[in-house]
């Protein structure tokens, strides 16, 4: 595990933005794992911002999202294919049909999820996974309690998470209850991973996740056991570590 310290979010983001851009450039058709949320938004500025200016290629990047709302369609402006199609995909040069995202409108969710991780096994698995962090530890919409050999399945959201997402929607019973995520394990089997967090609401997670004990209880905590982790923070989200880290 490599723990990144920068001064702040924009450092984390250019330090993120070269790593990602070094796999796509040794590999033109890296699969990239992709989360949602407010942290990768500047992650995904600086991409666009290369592909426009240095060339950085994704005609042969495919792309697998960790999570997406159940009974949202695509076009729903506060679905997950949303978010990524006006935060990331509009932007550069990649192949809709190298983009995958959990179909939230699937009619077996069941078979779907199987059908997920088959395809992620059929491009020969996640090469990167880029991930957040929940500011109770959660990866992905795997929440405190989620097994830590988990894969892609149906999630029940708790109350809080519901209650966090109303604002983005006119009434409390319009936010979904079930998201389907990648399970811990899906995400621990990516070849490398990159977890990212900023501001001081992170720090306490940030902590449990990189110095305390590996537990279902803080999910991101198994990145411990990863054999190749990038761990990118600014100076906030990094401010309750105990020991001094690479900057
Ligand atoms: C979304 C996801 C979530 C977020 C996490 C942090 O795809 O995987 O686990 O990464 O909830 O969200 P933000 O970045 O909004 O603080």
């Amino acid at each position: 595990m490599l723990i990144i310290v920068k001064e702040n979010y924009d450092e984390m983001n250019k330090e993120a933005a070269r790593l990602v851009a070094d796999r796509i450039r040794r590999k033109p058709n890296l699969v990239l794992g992709l989360a949602t949320g407010s942290t990768p938004v500047g992650l995904y500025k600086e991409l666009i911002r290369m592909h426009k200016y240095e060339g950085l290629d994704f005609s042969k990047v495919v792309t697998f999202n960790l999570d997406e709302y159940i009974g949202l369609p695509s076009t729903h402006d506060q679905s997950y294919r949303y978010f990524m199609d006006t935060n990331l995909f509009n932007h550069i040069n990649i192949q809709k049909s190298n983009i995958h995202l959990p179909d939230g409108m699937a009619k077996d969710i069941d078979a779907f999820c199987d059908w997920y991780e088959e395809q992620i096994k059929k491009y020969g698995g996640l090469d990167l996974q880029v991930l957040g962090i929940g500011a109770n530890g959660h990866i992905a919409f795997n929440e405190p309690g989620s097994s830590l050999g988990s894969r892609t399945r149906i999630k029940t959201l708790t109350e809080q998470t519901i209650k966090d997402n109303a604002r983005f929607f006119e009434k409390l019973d319009d936010v979904p209850k079930f998201a389907i995520t990648m399970g811990v394990g899906t995400i621990m089997d990516a070849k490398e991973l990159i977890l990212l967090a900023n501001k001081a609401n992170k720090a306490d997670a940030v902590k449990a996740s990189v110095e305390g004990p590996i537990t279902a209880m803080c999910p991101a905590s198994i990145i411990q056991m990863h054999r190749k982790a990038f761990v990118i923070v600014d100076k906030d989200a990094a401010s309750k570590l105990s020991q001094e880290y690479y900057g």
